[in-house]
């Protein structure tokens, strides 16, 4: 069966649990965790799957997490060729306190591999969420998946089980799936 490799940059743990529930989602069997901080060692990481799931917390004004930023100038100047990959976004964010770049690393991330030659899946309705502005929002809808843990943890499991919905039509098939998280 085809793999799925999941990347996530995290610095406060948010954007590391939902790559973990992700992983515990899809199995061992079926999909792999990296850190970026800590198994990252290059874009041929990446390039080994067909099916990416890409996480990073936005922090500063709008910026991607810490450990994407190196990897991010590096694939200005490599220039890896992502056509034929399949990708989708998630990652932590702030409506209230960040509310005018909220989850905007979505937006970072969504530009560089669209540049690269993806498909990204997996966009989300922005009615859900309350927030002045995000990078990650184009044609009204944010080009993966935000979560807020910091005002509305009570809305995390089923933001990330409706995004698996989606998403799960674009990935290969889970045998018995039922889609949720515990
Ligand atoms: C200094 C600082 C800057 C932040 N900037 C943003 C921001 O621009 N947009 C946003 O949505 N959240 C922002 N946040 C909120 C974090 O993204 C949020 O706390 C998130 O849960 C952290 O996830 P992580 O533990 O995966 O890194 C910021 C938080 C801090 C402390």
């Amino acid at each position: 069966m085809t793999k799925i490799g999941i990347f996530y940059g995290s610095t406060a743990g948010v954007t590391e649990e939902i790559a973990t529930k992700l992983h515990e989602y899809f199995g061992e069997e079926s999909c792999d965790l990296y850190s970026m901080e800590e198994d990252f060692d290059g874009f041929e990481d990446m390039l080994q799957y067909d099916y990416l799931l890409l996480g990073s917390s936005t922090w500063g004004a709008g910026e991607v997490q810490n450990d994407w930023r190196d990897p991010l100038l590096d694939m200005e100047e490599e220039k890896p060729d992502f056509s034929g990959k399949t990708i989708a976004l998630f990652g932590a964010g702030d409506c209230k306190d960040h509310g005018e770049q909220f989850v905007s690393a979505l937006g970072i991330l969504y530009d560089h591999f669209i540049e690269a030659g993806a498909t990204i899946v997996g966009e989300m309705p922005t009615e859900d969420y309350t927030f002045e502005y995000s990078f990650a929002v184009r044609d009204d809808k944010f080009v993966g998946l935000p979560i807020d843990e910091v005002n509305e943890s009570e809305k995390t499991d089923d933001r990330i089980a409706a995004w698996l919905q989606t998403i799960c039509l674009h990935l290969p098939q889970k045998e018995n799936a039922v889609v949720g998280v515990a």
